[in-house]
């Protein structure tokens, strides 16, 4: 596979407050953020020019840093306002929007209040996570070693760098044994979500959801939820344990990377229905190109 290195690309990266050439986006190697995973972020991604559910991501990202224990300094408009200029400065129409902010170089310790918070926002073209192979037949996934801590453990309903660590050491034993993707279990041996988006089973017309307790209640989780109600299936949210899998038919994961896509198989148990997910990933798509409206059709 032919990488093409994110510190050696064309265009433009927004970086405290103004565009600058993409590979002049520079920090030190000293700096808290580094060392100290103090850095929160967003995954957003743009289509037909348009960011989807673009306010509700700028608000998550404050709510991280605010649960980082630091201010971003900028108000959410002018974050919402920088992620259009740096759209505008790449010539962007459909891709990925990473807004990014993290402490500085001033003070290296754990300690980090006098550190300057920095942003950046970078946008680039992001197809599909998934190649549309793996897409249509669905993802194979692997349960993990990591599981997700307790909420007292962690702040894991920030998007922060730290909790992510966990999910790459995951990713790599899951690829490394053949695998698409790793489930998270959570502390207690529940079933969480995979390493960067959440997931979903369905049984009839029932889809099974399991409580964000210890992991991101995702923007896309939230949206397909409501589009599974508004199809009238029946939604469940609650508590799953790994011995229940055989009780579904379908399962699939949701992000904004991933938007919505099927799970061919979880460790030995087999998901080979698609009906439910299918019409999910469609009305999904709908929406984010803006051919259905979930407001006036909930
Ligand atoms: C660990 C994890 N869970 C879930 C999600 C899904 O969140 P969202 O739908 O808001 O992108 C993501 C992606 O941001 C993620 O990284």
């Amino acid at each position: 596979m032919s990488l093409i290195p994110f510190d050696d690309r064309d265009g433009f990266i927004w970086f405290d407050g103004r565009l600058v050439p993409w590979r002049d986006a520079k920090i030190h190697v000293l700096g808290h953020g580094f060392h100290y995973a103090s850095l929160v972020f967003e995954g957003e991604r743009l289509y037909d020019g348009v960011i989807f559910k673009g306010k509700e991501h700028t608000e998550r990202l404050f709510k991280s840093a605010e649960t980082m224990d630091f201010t971003i300094p900028y108000s959410q408009d002018e974050i919402n306002a920088a992620k259009a200029e740096a759209i505008a400065a790449n010539k962007l129409t459909n891709g990925y929007i990473r807004p990014f902010a993290w402490r500085g170089s001033e003070q290296m310790g754990v300690s980090g209040k006098l550190n300057k918070i920095h942003v950046a926002i970078a946008t680039w073209e992001w197809p599909s996570y998934f190649t549309p192979e793996a897409r249509m037949a669905g993802l194979t996934v692997q349960t993990g070693k990591w599981r997700r801590p307790a909420p007292d453990s962690i702040p894991c309903h920030a998007k922060c760098a730290g909790v992510y660590m966990i999910c790459t050491l995951n990713k790599h034993a899951a690829e490394a044994a053949g695998f698409n993707e790793s489930l998270m279990l959570d502390h207690r041996g529940r079933i969480a979500e995979t390493t960067g988006a959440n997931l979903l089973f369905v049984r009839g017309n029932e889809i099974h959801a399991p409580i964000p307790e210890t992991f991101l209640n995702g923007i896309t989780r939230q949206t397909v939820l409501q589009l599974a109600t508004r199809r009238g299936y029946k939604v469940i949210e609650r508590a799953i344990l790994p011995e229940e899998m055989p009780l579904f038919n379908e399962a699939f994961v949701t992000g904004t990377a991933a938007e919505v896509t099927p799970v061919q198989s979880i460790d030995e148990h087999q998901f080979p229905g698609r009906e439910v997910t299918k019409v999910l990933m469609q009305d999904y798509d709908d929406l984010v190109h803006g051919r259905l409206k979930l407001d006036a059709a909930a």
